[in-house]
């Protein structure tokens, strides 16, 4: 379905609105591994994502209709797969961006790229990757944001927040979702001019717990350390209370809750 509605060069022009679908991600794949080709920006958006995936084989659950589940396609043939982390802190750093007007407090990125409203989780990114030689060939960036639902269960229940949630008052899905597009498509512009000298500092200034004492685990043991900041290529860097800087990646460390 071709999409004039949002203001974009390409984000979300062409915009496929799917009733139902087991995964938006997976939906995309599928679709760019046909022979006929996608233009890049292609956005697939779900109503209902009935198997919805989430980082490290976690699942990704949105009461239909309720909130964002949708996956936009990009190639981003300028990105080595060694700096493959600049599109997280795009992407964390676009919903942010956004995710500002609406919730001016409170608003931070766990790393590697959660939305986190304080304490709690409002929106999550699955990026999946295909690299040809040194470079991203494609890449698939699921989000999933919390928007007019306020019920959650489980788990959940203690650490999701939703928009509606905290500002008691629905939000438009189409407006929000042209939104993230002109500010994923802004911020990929100046990657890809080479013009993205700001983007780290940005990230890494929206950090939770940056510059906090807090408690993480890594292999099962509990420390509490500082978090500094991030490595050049992404990975996480804490300090422990009696010891020199750690850098972590991604499945080798967990925010612990007090
Ligand atoms: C996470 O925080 O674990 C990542 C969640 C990503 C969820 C989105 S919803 C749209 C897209 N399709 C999926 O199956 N997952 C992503």
């Amino acid at each position: 379905m071709q999409n004039n509605t949002f203001s974009t060069l390409f984000i979300g022009q062409n915009l496929i609105k799917l009733s139902a679908v087991d995964s938006t991600n997976n939906y995309l794949k599928i679709l760019s591994s046909n022979s006929e080709p996608l233009p890049e920006g292609t956005v697939i958006m779900a109503e209902h994502q009935f198997a919805g995936r989430g980082q490290q084989g976690s699942v990704w659950m949105a009461e239909p209709g309720k909130s964002l589940t949708f996956s936009l396609l990009l190639r981003p043939s300028f990105i080595s797969a060694e700096q493959q982390f600049k599109l997280n802190m795009l992407v964390s750093v676009a919903l942010n961006n956004v995710l500002l007007k609406y919730l001016p407090n409170g608003l931070t990125i766990k790393w590697p790229n959660d939305i986190y409203v304080d304490d709690r989780k409002i929106g999550g990114v699955l990026i999946e990757n295909i690299v040809a030689g040194s470079n991203i060939k494609q890449s698939i960036i699921g989000i999933g944001l919390n928007v007019n639902q306020t019920f959650f269960d489980g788990e959940a229940q203690v650490r999701a927040t939703s928009i509606s949630q905290i500002l008691q008052q629905d939000v438009n899905l189409m407006v929000l979702l042209s939104e993230i597009c002109t500010q994923i498509e802004q911020l990929y512009l100046k990657l890809r001019s080479g013009k993205d000298t700001q983007l780290r500092d940005l990230y890494v200034s929206k950090l939770y717990r940056l510059n906090q004492l807090a408690k993480y685990s890594h292999k099962g043991e509990v420390f509490e350390g500082i978090m500094e900041g991030i490595s050049e290529v992404g990975l996480l860097r804490i300090k422990p209370l009696n010891g020199k800087a750690v850098e972590f990646g991604f499945k080798e460390v967990a925010f612990v809750w007090e």
